[in-house]
């Protein structure tokens, strides 16, 4: 039976809806985190799920999910504390916070406290330089962290407490948040539009404005908007758009018929496309057709090519390129490999390079 609740086969069916209907595959990633938000990693039951749902094979999802390093491949603590060990973070203590944390938990790299409650590991730059040294726990940030604070929230986790990071909500477990990454709300208080930027943030535009340099109207300031605030702000753009948009102009004069030329509707060659002006050079005259490069075979009324003729070549190509034995593309045959090496190993030994080659490639003269 599957571990996998009828809930969870809905809110999957609810994520793939959110993609178009030849694009189901993409769903995947946050399919990924709906599994781990059941058994707080991806199991191969989750890559099973997953493939199932999408109608894709195991090695498909299980590539995907051992490229990223959110997905975790066994089973991980409540709480995943990553602390940044980078170079900007490094400078400033990230290594001696990491250090502290191992030694006093009894845990290395990737592994879970024997209580079942942390897993530790070090992280690449959790893009909060500007507050390092920082460590996050279920990618909520500690900022500007040192070893006694890092103690202080580990200590407050295994005893049961929530603390609060320096931004946003109040922490959630690991599980709770793979359901937020999986694309679905986060209902704690305070979770979004918590406040401003901070100064380390903006830094670089007071130096900016100090150099009088500024986009105009720009507010760092600005809330985070909910999704009802931003739909409306953008409905509203949309129709203030559509009401500002000028009257369509009329239709240019035809060029006379005796001629065919299009001069006439030659724009100034600023005005142009790149496209439009290439399409010029080599047809400056729209009566005239123009011939297929050798070699092509483009039709010049603009239809495509019938469908048989394409398969027609498809059968061409195929028949011209049989696929080796191995069931290995076309060229990779085994047999054709050893004549090529031979005839480079022959021609290399009429330079005097002969055992060189040999010897690179293994293979018995
Ligand atoms: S180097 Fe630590 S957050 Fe970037």
């Amino acid at each position: 039976m599957s571990v996998f609740t009828e809930e969870t086969r809905e809110r999957a069916r609810e994520i793939i809806a959110r993609y178009p209907a030849d694009r189901s595959r993409s769903a995947l990633l946050p399919l990924l985190h709906l599994v781990q938000s059941e058994e707080g990693y991806v199991s191969p039951a989750g890559v099973e799920f997953c493939a199932e749902v999408l109608g894709l094979n195991k090695a498909q999802v299980g590539a995907v999910a051992t490229f990223y390093t959110m997905y975790k491949r066994k089973p991980t603590g409540d709480y995943l504390v990553s602390v940044c060990t980078n170079t900007m973070c490094n400078v400033l203590g990230g290594q001696e916070v990491y250090d502290t944390l191992a030694e006093h938990l009894g845990v290395g790299h990737d592994e879970t406290t024997a209580d079942g409650k942390i897993t530790l590991e070090h992280a690449e730059c959790l893009a909060a330089c500007d507050y390092g040294p920082v460590m996050t726990v279920n990618y909520d940030f500690f900022d500007n962290v040192d070893p006694q604070g890092a103690l202080g929230v580990v200590e407050e986790l295994r005893s049961g407490g929530r603390p609060m990071p320096t931004r946003g909500a109040r922490l959630c477990t690991l599980k709770e948040m793979a359901v937020q990454l999986a694309g679905f709300a986060d209902e704690r208080d305070g979770a979004v539009a918590d406040g401003g930027p901070g100064e380390p943030t903006l830094r670089g535009l007071r130096l900016a404005e100090q150099h009088g340099i500024s986009v105009p109207g720009f507010d760092p300031n600005t809330p985070i908007r909910s999704k009802a605030e931003a739909d409306k702000a953008a409905a509203e753009a949309k129709a203030k758009a559509e009401a500002a948009k000028p009257a369509p102009a009329p239709e240019p004069a035809k060029p006379a018929a005796a001629t065919g030329s299009t001069a006439p509707d030659v724009k100034a060659p600023d005005d142009k496309s790149p496209q439009v002006r290439t399409a010029e050079t080599r047809q400056p005259d729209a009566r005239t057709a123009v011939p297929d490069a050798p070699g092509t075979k483009v039709p010049t009324d603009g239809t495509p090519p019938a469908p048989r003729d394409a398969q027609a070549a498809e059968a061409a190509g195929a028949a011209a390129n049989p696929p080796a034995g191995d069931g290995k593309p076309a060229g990779d045959e085994a047999g054709a490999q050893q004549r090529n090496l031979k005839e480079a190993e022959a021609g290399a030994g009429a330079n005097g390079a002969g055992p060189a080659v040999a010897s690179e490639t293994g293979v018995q003269k």
